[in-house]
């Protein structure tokens, strides 16, 4: 897949089903530029609601699956009950799923094997804590649950992949990274993925920003040279929000 604009937003767990398919609806009435991807990530329970209400050109993703295909795994969502069900991209390595489910970068790279088994387009998150930017040794941090998690990958494979960073110290707290430092990441990853796998993927993987992004700041961090577009939280609940970032490109 080449590079794209995209605007995935990401509901966590906000929205009872039908909330959650008003707004799809509600969004699904705001027109899309052509070259924007519009994803949206919600809960498990929605997705099928969700496909059903076929709104064109918007993508709904999962915000997790779990690394095998079936078995004795109580309450877990395989990738391919996913495909089965249309589903064509999931969220995977949240901050929020690292921290609260421990969800580590080995466990990581089985998710995303797993998922794109099954067909599944990866939104990959990463990024570092407050204390890690505080010691500037975020390349190094963000570097190493990359590689970790997707070094292994084939070329062909790294077509399927976003990547998303997302500064843990910017997520919901209102604090947005600055464009520079956006851009800065940003390019130490697309330059990291020519090293690790070749100059053309690393040209065409889309890396999204992720942290408080709103109206307001979209359009400058979108503007950066590096950023693709953003995973957006809280202001993907808010249609008028979610419709202006997806028109900041
Ligand atoms: P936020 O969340 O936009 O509410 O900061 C972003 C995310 O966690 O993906």
């Amino acid at each position: 897949m080449a590079r794209r604009n995209i605007a995935a937003g990401n509901w966590k767990m906000n929205t009872t089903v039908s909330e959650g398919v008003d707004l799809l609806n509600a969004l699904g009435k705001t027109e899309t530029p052509s070259d924007v991807t519009v994803i949206l990530g919600a809960p498990y329970i929605h997705l099928h609601a969700m496909l059903q209400a076929e709104i064109k050109d918007i993508y709904i993703a999962a915000q997790n699956c779990h690394h095998k295909e079936k078995g004795a795994y109580t309450g877990e969502v395989s990738p391919t009950m996913l495909t089965d069900l249309g589903i064509q991209y999931v969220i995977l390595g949240h901050s929020e799923r690292r921290a609260y489910n421990h969800e580590d970068n080995t466990l990581l790279k089985e998710k995303v094997d797993a998922a794109l088994a099954a067909g599944l387009n990866v939104i990959f998150c990463c990024g570092e804590p407050l204390e890690i930017r505080k010691e500037n040794t975020q390349n190094a941090y963000v570097g190493t649950q990359l590689s970790e998690s997707l070094s292994h990958l084939t070329v062909d494979q790294m077509k399927n992949i976003v990547i998303a960073y997302e500064p843990i110290w910017a997520i919901g707290t209102g604090e947005t990274a600055s464009p520079e430092q956006a851009q800065d990441m940003h390019a130490y990853i697309r330059n990291m993925l020519a090293e690790t796998f070749d100059k053309e993927t690393a040209e065409n993987t889309s890396i999204l920003y992720g942290g408080s992004v709103k109206p307001a700041n979209a359009k400058e961090i979108f503007g950066q040279a590096d950023v693709d577009g953003g995973l957006v939280g809280g202001a993907s609940l808010k249609t008028d929000d979610f419709s202006d970032i997806i028109h900041s490109f």
